[in-house]
């Protein structure tokens, strides 16, 4: 039983279908002027509308790359490269971003920026006042997760937004990216409400194939390319294009808008779980869960296991759930989400994330219902002296 959609979704059936002609039959290069460029083409073309309209965004104003880490490096390092100047390095971003935010920002910090990293509280949620307070002359760029991966706590980007429209509209050159990856395909979004210069979106969290993603710009907004070559996508992504990989994730946008307001079931079942779990297990937490939050995700704490013992019960009992946190080598590190939300090291130590998707059965929740409990007393018992 999969509950780990959050790490990655299955590719439906009507995806794949679509995908597959676009590698055996329409194999051409979107460049080529022939029939078969042309017909590659005419279908990116096609997904870049499907997703555009997913997220209220025109569009010339989407430029596919090879996924969510792709897109966050573009939208930090593209801005930054476009706009920056002595009076212009200052960057905005909380302390629980994904790596592929926290890294770029690490990176131009070292390069001599200045960056604020705002811290998000037990709530695990960033608070637009301390956005507010952050803003100064020479901010650049606040980039600033819709929902976070392991927690699922949605951030008051559309308050961000404000502020930086507003300073824009007093003439600052700055710039709003959000990091869309885990909220798009869950709860409605748009660019226009949230005010979002930049957001990014990744094929696999939404039933399309690994390797795929894409990067809205709004039209006002210059990018330095990060890979040089050709003048594909517009000049912001050089490389011939995933055809097939793209075609996809049009269709996958396509059923997501469609299946948006399935979403709702899903989080019931999500609910259900956390508060039948919460009968049979007085002392659990729900990390985040005060805050408003995707329907998708549960975090749960279990003071005093250890969740990565708790992970490999569950998948021998059948049950794929994860931590939630970054684990290479065989060394797990705690998880620096749950670290930024001040949680202490014991809560931290025994968290785990279940994640659901439209998927998900009532029957699958029902089971975890039942092994769940069960599995944590074992693990709780003092172990038999070898
Ligand atoms: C919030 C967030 N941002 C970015 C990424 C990276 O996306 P990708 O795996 O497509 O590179 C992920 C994936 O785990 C994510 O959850």
């Amino acid at each position: 039983m999969y509950l780990d959609n959050a790490a990655t979704t299955r590719v439906l059936p009507e995806v794949a279908a679509a995908l597959l002609p676009y590698l055996t039959e329409q194999f051409g290069n979107a460049s080529s002027v022939h029939a078969f460029g042309q017909r590659a083409r005419a279908a990116i073309e096609q997904a870049r509308r499907s997703v555009a309209a997913l997220i209220g965004a025109a569009p010339a104003e989407i430029a596919f790359v090879s996924g969510g880490t792709e897109a966050n490096n573009l939208a930090i390092q593209g801005v930054v490269g476009a706009y920056r100047s002595s009076h212009r390095s200052h960057i905005i971003t909380t302390a629980f971003e994904h790596p592929a935010v926290l890294a770029p920002c690490q990176a131009l910090e070292a390069a001599g920026l200045r960056v604020t990293r705002l811290p998000v509280g037990a709530a695990g949620r960033v608070r637009a006042e301390d956005v507010a307070a952050a803003l100064a002359d020479d901010t650049l760029l606040v980039t600033i997760m819709l929902a976070n991966n392991e927690v699922g706590t949605l951030q008051p980007i559309a308050d961000i937004g404000a502020l930086v429209a507003e300073r824009r509209r007093r003439g600052q050159a700055i710039f709003l990216h959000t990091d869309a990856v885990q909220a798009v395909g869950k709860i409605p979004v748009s660019v226009r409400q949230l005010q979002a210069d930049l957001l990014s979106l990744s094929g696999h969290k939404l039933h399309a194939p690994k390797g795929v993603g894409a990067l809205y710009v709004a039209k006002h907004v210059r990018l330095a390319p990060q890979q040089l070559g050709g003048h594909q996508e517009r000049d912001r992504r050089a490389g011939t294009e995933a055809v097939a990989n793209i075609v996809a994730l049009g269709r996958a946008a396509q059923l997501a808008a469609e299946r948006l307001d399935q979403m709702e079931a899903v989080r019931a079942l999500r609910d259900e779980l956390e508060r039948e779990l919460r009968k049979r297990i007085p002392s659990l937490a729900v990390n985040g869960g005060e805050s408003p939050r995707l329907p998708s995700i549960a975090n749960l704490g279990f003071d005093g296991l250890d969740a990565n013992r708790l992970v490999i019960a569950l998948d021998l009992a059948g049950i794929a759930v994860s931590t939630g946190s970054a684990c290479s080598s065989g060394s797990t590190e705690p998880s620096h989400v749950l670290r930024a939300m001040g949680l202490p090291a014991e809560r931290v130590r025994g968290s785990i994330r279940i994640s659901l998707s439209c998927e998900t059965a009532a029957a699958d929740i029902a089971r975890v219902i039942d092994v769940l409990p069960k599995t944590v007393e074992r693990l709780a018992r003092p172990r038999a002296a070898a």
